[in-house]
């Protein structure tokens, strides 16, 4: 007779289980219980273009050499850092609705050619998303310099947790030296979320 039949529960109820029968009602209790915890993954956009607006006229500019090493280096070799303070628009309309910041650093290697960022994508509340974060690190090569991919490392807000590629050809429009529009496509996705 199968233990999971009726009648071998109605036969065997007042009978001490099997050992197997009772791994088997563990089993089937801590499926249950994880089935209940787990929800929908978060419902954040799987793609996302950003739009970063750079100004690179002085005062204004939003990337500056911010720590020159010590030495006899000139404002652009290795161990320089700049920080980057770009503005985050809808679209790459100069006049379109202001979203957020894109603040981070980006460090200068030892060849020039090897660069390494780190920002952080600040979403306010006028955006789509609410007030929210997506964390960004990555390589620049120079040498390759169209086939920039950087990892998405993580999020708040809507994109917590998130991870991902934010790519960025180097194509940036540039309408003058004060305002050029760098175009990120972020790919995303998103870990299931527990109760
Ligand atoms: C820098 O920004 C200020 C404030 O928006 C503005 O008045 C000034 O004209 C700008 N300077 C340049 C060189 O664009
Ligand atoms: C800095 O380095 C350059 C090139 O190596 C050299 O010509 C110059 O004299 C150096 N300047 C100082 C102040 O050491
Ligand atoms: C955020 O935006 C929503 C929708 O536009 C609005 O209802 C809410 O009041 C805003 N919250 C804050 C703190 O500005």
């Amino acid at each position: 007779m199968h233990p999971a039949s009726p009648t071998f529960f109605q036969h065997n109820v007042t009978f001490r289980m099997s050992r197997e029968l009772q791994l088997f009602v563990v089993m089937v209790s801590m499926v249950q219980l994880l089935h209940g915890l787990q929800v929908e993954a978060a419902s954040g956009p799987k793609t996302l273009v950003l739009y970063a607006h750079e100004n690179r006229v002085a005062p204004n500019n939003t990337l500056i050499g911010s720590a020159a090493p010590n030495g006899n280096l000139t404002d652009e070799q290795f161990g320089l850092i700049k920080t980057v303070s770009n503005t985050l628009r809808a679209g790459p309309e100069l006049d379109s609705k202001q979203i957020g910041y894109q603040t981070g650093i980006v460090v200068l290697g030892q060849d020039l050619l090897s660069i390494y960022i780190s920002y952080t994508y600040f979403l306010s509340n006028a955006s789509d998303y609410g007030i929210s974060t997506i964390a960004v690190h990555g390589h620049i090569d120079g040498l390759y310099p169209g086939n920039r991919a950087f990892a998405v490392v993580g999020g708040t807000g809507t994109f917590s947790s998130v991870t991902g590629e934010d790519s960025s050809p180097f194509d940036a429009v540039v309408i003058d030296e004060a305002h050029v529009v760098n175009t990120h496509t972020l790919t995303l996705r998103y870990p299931p979320a527990y109760k």
